[in-house]
Order: C-alpha cells, then sequence, then structure tokens
C-alpha cells in the first residue's frame, strides 16, 4: 500500500478494537525513551497489575491462617491446581480434564515421553524441527539415548530433524508429511513446536496430527509460542499431548508454572507407563498414605507434587483475562494485527535491509514476525532498546518483533516501523 498514511489507519482501527481496554491491565516496563514499544511477548508477556494482589493474598493467607491455609485459604490451597482448570483448558480448546499446570516446560516434555515416547528397536525414532528450541533437542536426545540399550540406536541414529528446502527459511507442510510417510515404520514420535520460536511459522497442527496418527504414530507439541497466541484446538484436533510455559503470551510471570495437555483417550488408560506422584494419585484416596499409586483419571495423573500456590496465582489471574478476551477475540485481532505490522514493516525506511522469515498467510503464523535484518547486531538492538523498543535479537541478525492483542495497539507497530526504519536506514 504505496503512500499509505499508517498514523491515521493505525488511530482508526485501535479507536474501534474491542480489546483495547486490555492495554490498561498490564504494567508497561520503564524504558530509556519517553514511551516503551514492548514488542517482547513471545518471550516474557507483560505483568498484569492484578497479579500483585493475588500473591499479597497468599501471603496474608498464609500469614493468617498458617497451614489451615490448605482449607481455609480465600482460593483453598490443597485444590489449587484446581482454580487454573477451567480456564486454562479453555485457553488451549481442550477438555478440564485433560490439562493441568505444573513444574516447568522441558520438565513436563519428559514427563509426557515417558508415557508417550516407548520406543522398540523398528519403531524408535523422534521428529523435531531442526532449528527447534535447544532444550527440546536435549531433552529428545537423553530420553533416545537413555532407551538405547533397548533400542540398540544412538540420540544421533534416533532424531530426524525437519529441514527446510534449499534458499526457503520455513517448512513446507507437504515436506513435512513425506519425512513421515518416508519413515513411517521407524517413527515412534513427533513433537514439533506448533509455533516454531525461530521462524514464527504456525504448524498445520490438526493435519501433521491425523498423519501421524495413521501411521500409528504418537504425536505430541510444545505449544511455548502457541499457547494463549493461536486459538487451539486440542481436543478436536486429536492431539496425544502437548506441554507448555506461561511466561510468554500467558503474562504468567519469568520462570511461571508450566501446563500440559493428555488427550482424554490416554487419561484414562491406568496401565499407561508414568512417574508417579502423590499429587497424581487419585485425590479419593490420595490422603490415606497408602503405598500403591492409583492415578486419577485425568491430566492430573502426571502431577508429582502437591500445588505451588505462590507460582499459581500469577497463572490464575492471567488466565482469568484470557477468559474475558476470548481466545477467538485474540487470535482475530492478532491476525489483523500482525499483518498490519508487516505492511508498516514494509513500507518503513528499512524495507530494502530486511527480510522477513516467518510466512505471509496468517493461517501459518501467529503474533511474531521474524526479521533478518542487514547490519542488526547487539549494538543496534541496544540503540533499538535506548529508543523505548523492546525485542528479541538472535545471532546473527534476526530480530523478532511480537504485537500481543492483549495490548499491543495498531499506533505501537507505526511507531516500531518507524523506530526500526530510522534506526536501520542510517
Ligand atoms: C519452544 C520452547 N521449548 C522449550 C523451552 C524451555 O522452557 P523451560 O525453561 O520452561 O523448560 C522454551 C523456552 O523459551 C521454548 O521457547
Amino acid at each position: 500500500m504505496p503512500g499509505t498514511d499508517f498514523k491515521t489507519l493505525a488511530s482508526a482501527y485501535d479507536a474501534v478494537d474491542e480489546l483495547k481496554d486490555f492495554r490498561e491491565q498490564f504494567h508497561f516496563p520503564v524504558s530509556k525513551s519517553d514511551e516503551t514499544l514492548y514488542f517482547v511477548g513471545n518471550s516474557l508477556g507483560l505483568q498484569p497489575k492484578a497479579t500483585r494482589a493475588a500473591i499479597d493474598q497468599e501471603l496474608d493467607d498464609w500469614a493468617r491462617f498458617g497451614v489451615e491455609g490448605h482449607m481455609d485459604a480465600k482460593h483453598p490451597w490443597l485444590p489449587y491446581h484446581e482454580e487454573v482448570r477451567d480456564t486454562l483448558a479453555r485457553t488451549v480448546g481442550a477438555l478440564p480434564h485433560e490439562v493441568v499446570a505444573m513444574n516447568s516446560l522441558t520438565t513436563n516434555l519428559h514427563l509426557l515421553m515417558v508415557s508417550f515416547y516407548r520406543p522398540t528397536r523398528t519403531r524408535y525414532k523422534i521428529v523435531i524441527e531442526d532449528t527447534a528450541f535447544p532444550s527440546d533437542s536435549y531433552a529428545m536426545k537423553s530420553q533416545l539415548a537413555f532407551h538405547a540399550p533397548h533400542t540398540g540406536f544412538n540420540a544421533e541414529q534416533g532424531l530426524i530433524r525437519l529441514k527446510p528446502r534449499a534458499g526457503e527459511s520455513t517448512l513446507r507442510t507437504e515436506d513435512i508429511l513425506k519425512t513421515i510417510d518416508e519413515n513411517k515404520d521407524s517413527i515412534a514420535l513427533l513433537l514439533l513446536g506448533g509455533v516454531n520460536y525461530l521462524t514464527g511459522q504456525l504448524f498445520d497442527i490438526p493435519t501433521i496430527t491425523r498423519f501421524g496418527h495413521d501411521r500409528s504414530i504418537m504425536v505430541g507439541w510444545d505449544l511455548a509460542h502457541a499457547a494463549g497466541n493461536i486459538d487451539l484446538k486440542l481436543h478436536t484436533w486429536n492431539c496425544d499431548f502437548a506441554a507448555w510455559c506461561s511466561y510468554k503470551y500467558l503474562n504468567s510471570g519469568p520462570g511461571a508454572v508450566a501446563c500440559a495437555f493428555v488427550h482424554e483417550r490416554h487419561t484414562s488408560n491406568a496401565a499407561l507407563p508414568r512417574f508417579a506422584g502423590w499429587w497424581g494419585n487419585d485425590p479419593a484416596t490420595r490422603f490415606k498414605m497408602g503405598p500403591d499409586f492409583v492415578p486419577v483419571a485425568s491430566a492430573d495423573a502426571w502431577q508429582l507434587s502437591n500445588p505451588p500456590v505462590l507460582a499459581l496465582a500469577p497463572l490464575r489471574v492471567s488466565l482469568e483475562i484470557f477468559d474475558r478476551a476470548t481466545m477467538a477475540a485474540l487470535r482475530a485481532k492478532s491476525v489483523r494485527l500482525t499483518g498490519f505490522l508487516e505492511q508498516a514493516l514494509r513500507q518503513s525506511a528499512m524495507s530494502n535491509r530486511m527480510q522477513i522469515l516467518t510466512p505471509t498467510d496468517p493461517a501459518a503464523r501467529g503474533a511474531q514476525l521474524s526479521l533478518v535484518v542487514q547490519g542488526a547486531t547487539r549494538a543496534t538492538a541496544k540503540t533499538l532498546h535506548d529508543r523505548g523498543v523492546f525485542c528479541d535479537f538472535r545471532e546473527p541478525n534476526v530480530i523478532r518483533v511480537a504485537p500481543a492483542p492483549l495490548y499491543n495497539s495498531f499506533t505501537d507497530c507505526v511507531k516500531l516501523a518507524q523506530v526500526m526504519g530510522e534506526v536501520f536506514s542510517t
């Protein structure tokens, strides 16, 4: 749109944005500039203003009730994990008994692989993206190595890394399916990032899941960059399992409690191998303190320990915000916001120095745009930061920007394009 007055357009879009009031519910960090442009909710989401009161409530109840807070706190601690169950389920399109908030993301991936990566001597391979987040690579290689005495294959032999075609930066669904098909008798598990952390590519989760299932392959998803970003339908899409953190789009704070999904066709299978702990036991018998584990028929069965109340309070607050906004409305705004940012960047003074790695098709991306910028270095990232821009820099020259529909505006996008244009056109 050459000659478009993006500023005027942005004001008009913001004026009719039905989600615009949510911005007021978040703390924006102080920056060195007059104005903060926060575009890094894909790394650490902003703090909801209600979070402090929620943590204070638990601290007050601890001071007031001591151990009795397990039953008498405003939000009783004993079943505290249940307080987030319904909102969590709605955020990812799951049934309530299919989700649980617990541990950290990599821990959950391991716990779920204990149950769903069951390699044999013939079917042992794991499929991931070549640019999977390093922790996922480490987790999967260590699972492969753990099972090596039984399968006879080492970590390198067992891992299929999906690579884009030469000259392309993202994966084509047809190529993913082809690789799966070519290795269909030896793949035990597909475990991709729903949205790739580096390129921002959103995979076709339902198609890939179905294709894997048709070949008797377990299909799990790392949804770190998808939860709170994409309108997921984990139950309907039939995913076997998924795990995600809540410190990115879910705004629950640094190192916040992570989450897991297990499809209901597995939750009632008491025979599944798993690492057990007392909080995964059926609550009806948990406090009988018997020696034998009886898994509850829900995703809670993967819990090991009693809920970390102070850490879960921010997640409870955040999920209530998502519930009010709804994922459908957030995703609808997100598609427009990301498209608008893309156009503003393409019209900016940096356009001839920038290549966008993220797919252009809204159905193949979420809120993130990954930009390869000629001349981008740690030093220029600092210059951006000095100008009030919070974004993310990855070596050698990738800048990731993510307009979060809960708190970013169309005007933010225009301002970002303006500042980046100034920094990268000189
Ligand atoms: C895609 C992905 N997987 C795994 C992780 C690791 O998360 P954690 O440190 O919570 O285990 C991250 C962290 O950013 C991530 O983005």
